[in-house]
């Protein structure tokens, strides 16, 4: 094994699963709307916990915003009793708008995503020609991960792993034998996220892809997105390593990084943009905040004509 990163995630997974106390306790809930599979996962022992990839609704046609969804989070966070340490995003996501900040002054925890966002700032700064108030210097977040960097959610051992591809910011959260991958696996039988927005590079997604599946066999893995594959009638969001390795439709053991590689490629030519990439994006590199209100107090979201 020569990444030490990926060393350590699999010593403590293997750990992990040795030891049922080193075992998350994993609640998702998933938006049908944007196909978002939001996890909130905790320490049994200690409750504390992490809300991961969370989703505010938002109507394109009225620019209205509710947090009917997010309310869910809240309830079953106190029906459980649980501290929240963390609100984490695996990436700046461009389906759907976190509602990170408000469950921030619900519920506590610091927001937490890839150090390597500041490139996705810049990038889309430009794109949307976002004046000097938007910083791009990720400062609108709490913390920024780096590739390796460990941490504790409670008692269970944590880490994240830098795995760009999607975008050059995705991060993978490992928290005892359960791994959070936001968008690189969808489940066996869909394949892989696609890897066609500014910053994206099907290369590099096969590759961190690669280094996920060297994790232990029996690791769990919880997915961002869900669409439910030709002759599957339920939405799923949960698989393993194993299976990915054994059945992945797109990178599942043999298939080699070129091959990858094209199919990736002329696939997500047949792809359109998602509904909502001009308001999820605007929003999410400002970390769940509107832009800045204009000089009548109202914050608008900006559509560039024949730029994406
Ligand atoms: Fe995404």
């Amino acid at each position: 094994m020569s990444d030490p990163a990926i060393a350590t995630a699999t010593q403590q997974i293997l750990m992990a699963v040795q030891r049922p106390e080193q075992r998350p306790v994993v609640k998702t809930f998933f938006d049908e709307k944007t196909f978002t599979a939001s996890h909130v996962v905790h320490d049994p022992q200690t409750l504390t916990a992490a809300v991961i990839d969370s989703v505010l609704d938002y109507d394109p046609a009225s620019g209205h915003i509710k947090y009917d969804s997010a309310q869910e989070i809240v309830d079953y966070v106190h029906a459980e009793k649980l501290q929240v340490a963390w609100q984490l995003e695996t990436h700046a996501h461009a389906d759907h708008l976190s509602a990170a900040p408000w469950l921030q002054e619900q519920l506590g925890g610091k927001l937490g995503i890839g150090a390597n966002i500041v490139q996705v700032q810049e990038v889309f700064g430009k794109i949307f020609n976002a004046d000097t108030r938007f910083a791009r210097d990720g400062s609108q977040f709490d913390h920024l991960f780096t590739d390796g960097e460990q941490f504790k959610l409670g008692n269970l051992n944590a880490i994240a792993l830098h795995v760009p591809g999607h975008t050059p910011a995705d991060m993978a959260f490992i928290i005892g034998d359960a791994a959070f991958i936001g968008d690189t696996l969808f489940m066996p039988d869909y394949g892989t996220a696609r890897a066609d927005f500014p910053g994206g590079d099907a290369r590099m997604l096969y590759r961190s892809i690669r280094r996920l599946l060297t994790l232990p066999a029996e690791t769990r893995l919880f997915l961002c997105h869900d669409y439910k594959a030709p002759h599957r009638d339920t939405y799923a969001w949960e698989t393993t390593v194993g299976a990915e390795r054994a059945h992945n439709v797109h990178v599942h053991e043999g298939v080699s990084e070129d091959d990858f590689v094209n199919m990736r490629t002329s696939r997500d030519a047949t792809l359109a943009l998602p509904n909502l990439i001009m308001p999820s994006v605007q929003v999410n590199i400002r970390g769940g905040h509107m832009p800045e209100p204009e000089d009548n107090g109202t914050s608008y979201i900006k559509i560039p004509i024949n730029k994406l």
